[in-house]
């Protein structure tokens, strides 16, 4: 079923432009869950790069890729998504199929430590440079916690205001959800 948790319905939207060979970024690995997706679906000729400001997520996944025996096609990078121009070899840039972020804290671990919207404002701006024509940026929206909120207006009027011409947006709401939304945006580059 699809349709029960956002991120899942947001990965069979990101199914349609998936396939072997796939390009990827991860830019938020946090447990790896979205990490072993791109993985998976990009299969032994593809490649995945993801990033995460913690140790500790970057172990978990890199773990969580080995165990569930991914194809050797990953990199993941202790690093902030903002260095992603920097950190994605430029044989890549204008190459890649999706890139992911899942944005607020690591559940389970200190909620403090938060994506922040001048970095993510920042690596989103990256990530529509490196993607391919076709290719889909998705970004999961949690707002709620302290900084959430800001970041969660920042990043859709950032979206809100890129060319027509240039990138389609979509955005997904699960609006029943009792507390507080979970948005799901969809940029598609032309
Ligand atoms: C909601 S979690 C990601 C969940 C993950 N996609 C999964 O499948 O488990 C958000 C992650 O963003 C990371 N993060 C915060 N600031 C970041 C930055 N500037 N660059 C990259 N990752 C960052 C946090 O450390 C945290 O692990």
């Amino acid at each position: 079923m699809i349709s029960n948790n956002i991120l899942s319905f947001a990965k069979s939207v990101l199914c349609e432009v998936l396939q072997p060979g796939s390009i990827c970024v991860d830019a938020t690995v946090g447990n790896g869950y979205d990490t072993v997706f791109l993985s998976d679906q990009a299969g032994s000729t593809g490649r995945v790069f993801g990033f995460d400001i913690q140790e500790e997520a970057v172990k978990q996944t890199e773990q969580r890729l080995n165990e569930e025996c991914q194809p050797e096609n990953w990199t993941i990078f202790h690093s902030g998504h903002e260095k992603m121009l920097e950190l994605v070899p430029a044989e890549f840039h204008g190459r890649v199929n999706v890139v992911m972020f899942n944005l607020g804290f690591l559940p389970g671990s200190d909620k403090t430590i938060i994506t922040k919207s001048e970095t993510t404002l920042e690596a989103i701006n990256a990530s529509l440079e490196i993607l391919a024509k076709g290719g889909i940026l998705c970004i999961a929206i949690y707002a709620g916690h302290p900084g959430g909120d800001e970041e969660d207006i920042a990043v859709r009027e950032y979206c809100n205001a890129l060319d027509y011409n240039a990138f389609r947006v979509i955005q997904s709401e699960m609006i029943n959800k009792p507390g507080y939304p979970i948005r799901m945006l969809f940029v598609t580059k032309l």
